[in-house]
């Protein structure tokens, strides 16, 4: 295998494969295009939290790995939207990492690194990012393989390193009822911050704090107000469990 060549990764075809090429981040399902019409709109809520949280996203110098980046979408609009960050992704599924690169702008200036997982498992070195995020990949993942995930997002972070972990929230009613009928979430197994938090908390001693986002739809840029005032309300249709890994 060429790590620098998604199109010569060879393995078992992982479940994602299948919906690389037309992937757009369940936009398919008529709920949640009512709420935006873009799937851009979604993850940007993810981006402008992830800004403001970590302004230095904005002037350059972090390594920053997004763990199952699916087809990049995550490092991408950080990108269109002011993040000047040394990006890394990676993803079980070639197919995904093959759609990063082929949707990639040219004007972003060069394609984020890009390596495979075998399994939970990256080829990066012990302590090598500032950052990791993960988003919208653990309730895909089965239960008992994400102790794993955890412990590989631990050991790839630098001392004082961050993690993020924005999750569907499954005490939202709409969230189970988009994600029961989207195809791509047949095997999804939601898991809420609780779970997020232990998980974590087994690896190592972490801060830990979870915000709640997306309380009104994404397109309705004038209510954005409303969502930046109610993070602390555990109804919102996306959490993040922010931690950061003891110095
Ligand atoms: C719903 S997509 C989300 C992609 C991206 N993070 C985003 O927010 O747009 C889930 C991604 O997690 C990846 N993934 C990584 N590790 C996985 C695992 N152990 N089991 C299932 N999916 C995994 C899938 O291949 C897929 O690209």
């Amino acid at each position: 295998m060429n790590r620098d060549d998604p199109a010569s990764w060879s393995g078992e075809p992982a479940e994602f494969d299948d919906y690389a090429a037309g992937y757009e981040g369940g936009l398919d399902n008529p709920v949640k295009r009512m709420m935006g019409n873009s799937a851009d709109q979604f993850i940007a809520v993810k981006t402008r939290w992830l800004l403001r949280r970590e302004p230095k996203l904005r002037t350059g110098g972090l390594a920053v790995l997004d763990y199952g980046c699916g087809v990049g979408s995550l490092m991408r609009v950080l990108a269109e939207t002011g993040a000047r960050a040394d990006f890394t992704g990676c993803d079980i599924s070639a197919g995904m990492l093959r759609q990063v690169e082929k949707r990639w702008p040219a004007k972003l200036g060069k394609t984020p690194v890009l390596a495979p997982q075998q399994g939970a498992r990256t080829p990066f070195a012990d302590g090598q990012f500032d950052i990791a995020t993960i988003s919208a990949v653990l309730h895909h993942v089965p239960v008992a393989e994400r102790p794993a995930v955890y412990a590989e997002l631990g050991r790839v972070l630098k001392p004082g390193g961050r993690i993020y972990v924005f999750e569907h929230n499954p005490r939202n009613p709409l969230v189970r009822y988009v994600i029961a009928r989207t195809p791509i979430d047949r095997n999804a197994i939601l898991l809420d911050p609780t779970e997020v938090r232990h998980g974590l908390l087994d690896v190592a001693r972490y801060d830990l704090d979870t915000d709640y986002l997306m309380f009104m739809p994404p397109g309705l840029a004038f209510l954005r107000s409303v969502d930046r005032a109610l993070t602390w309300l555990p109804l919102g249709a996306q959490y993040v469990v922010a931690a950061r890994k003891p110095a």
